[in-house]
Parts: C-alpha cells; structure tokens; sequence
C-alpha cells in the first residue's frame, strides 16, 4: 500500500464501513463429512474452516490428565491463502495461535467430563486479509459446537485497532499494515469472560477503552451469526 493512501476519509474507511462497523460475515455449521464437528467463518477477505476430532483417547498415553480431557489446536495459514505464497508448514507464529487458541477455547469446554481424553481443533485458513486468528476462532467454535461438546457458551472474536489516530473495528488487510495497533479480543459474548487480548502497536488507555468497547460490540455481533449457523443444522 502506498504510504501517502487515506485510510479514513470524512469518517468512512477504505471498504466504505464506519469506524463500527464489522467486514460482512458468513457462516456456516456441518461443512465436513468426516469431522466430528466443523465450521466456516469468513469476515470480508478472511475465511477459515475448522474441523473437530473427538473426545478421543489421548496417545501418547503419558501426556492424559486423569481429571480432565485436554483441548488441542493447530492453526494453519493455507500457502495459497496470502498473496504471496506461504511456505508449507508450521511456523514460529502458527504455533503461538495455535497456543493462544487452545486458551480462548478450553476455557469454556467442560474438560473435567472427559479425563484423559483430547478434544482436537483444527484451524486452517483458507484466504488472509487480516483477523485471521479471530476467523480461525469463530470457525473453531461453529466445530466444537457442532460436535456437540459441552461449553458453557460459543467463543466468539474480532479485533479492533486503531488508524489514523482513530479507534476503528475489524481492520482489513491495507488497515492492518497501514494502521497503528492491531487489538484481537475472544470473549464469551452471554457472560462477558474475555478469553483471549493480543495488541501490536502503541496506544493510551483512553484509546483501549475505546478499542475493547469496539471489539466487545463486534463479539456479540459474531455470537449472533455463529448461532444463526448452528441453529440451521438442527
Ligand atoms: O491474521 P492476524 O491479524 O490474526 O495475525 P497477524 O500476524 O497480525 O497477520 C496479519 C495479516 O498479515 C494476516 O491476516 C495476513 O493477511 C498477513 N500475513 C501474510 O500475508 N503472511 C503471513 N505469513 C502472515 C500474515
């Protein structure tokens, strides 16, 4: 993007949102034949599918917890998901989303009712314009959901930011490298548990205020579709 491009304009972004306003959203719940559970999320230009496995036994037997099951997540990034090719495999950044995920999403899970079982998410991102993490999530929810797991509630993500000096939501792609802070929340949107906060970039506690007021609205909005797309498969 060139440097000198206007991100906002008379309070109007790049896409024609508001400074409020989610990318379009698309859901769907049951989108794999041999998953136990799956999903799709896309958010404008970012679109994800997961897929769930289990509870199944977990192997290598050493790794079981006796109390309680265990939640894995692998996130991955498509190499054909980004304009320039990404090379195959698991990278330092996949890695730590697939950490940061497993905390966003077992929390909710009821793992004490299956000890010594894995409960298994996996995240691939299928095109990135930013959010993929928050996209991932959402899709990974739809999943474990559609599996029929036991969760206190559906995780739901987005991240608000911040361009231009002015706290927006859910950047895209030109936003998020033109921009100067990158916030992803997850959160259970019913109790308000807030289960994952990442940030890039420098900001004052009025501007955050602002920014977590965004992304919470933002959450409960992903709530409302990621439900929609699981009430249709009953
Ligand atoms: O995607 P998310 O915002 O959760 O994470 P990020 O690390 O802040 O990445 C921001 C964006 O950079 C991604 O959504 C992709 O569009 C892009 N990206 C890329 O093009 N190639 C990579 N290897 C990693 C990220």
């Amino acid at each position: 993007m060139k440097k000198d491009k206007k991100l906002l304009k008379n309070g109007k972004r790049i896409d024609g949102r508001g400074i409020g306003d989610l990318r379009e959203m698309e859901a769907e719940a049951g989108v794999l034949e041999r998953a136990d559970g799956s999903g799709y999320f896309r958010m404008g230009d970012t679109e994800a599918i997961a897929a769930v496995f289990g509870p199944r036994e977990l192997h290598p037997k050493h790794k079981q917890k006796p109390q309680r099951g265990i939640l894995q997540c692998r996130y991955n990034l498509a190499p054909f998901s980004v304009e320039d090719r990404k090379r195959p495999g698991p990278s330092r950044r996949a890695k730590e989303i697939g950490k940061v995920a497993e905390g966003a999403l077992s929390s909710t899970v009821f793992l004490e009712e299956f000890p010594t079982a894995t409960i298994d998410v996996y995240m691939e991102v299928i095109t990135a314009d930013a959010g993929t993490r928050c996209v991932a999530l959402n899709a990974g929810a739809i999943a474990l959901a559609d599996a029929g797991i036991p969760m206190k509630g559906i995780i739901s993500a987005c991240a608000a930011g911040k361009i231009e000096d002015t706290p927006v939501l859910d950047l895209k792609g030109e936003e998020d490298q033109g921009g100067q802070v990158d916030l992803p929340i997850a959160m259970n949107a019913d109790t308000g548990e807030v289960t994952l906060l990442q940030m890039d970039g420098m900001t004052n506690i009025e501007e955050m205020d602002e920014m977590l007021e965004l992304a919470i609205k933002g959450c409960e909005k992903v709530a409302k579709k990621q439900r929609e797309a699981l009430m249709k498969t009953f």
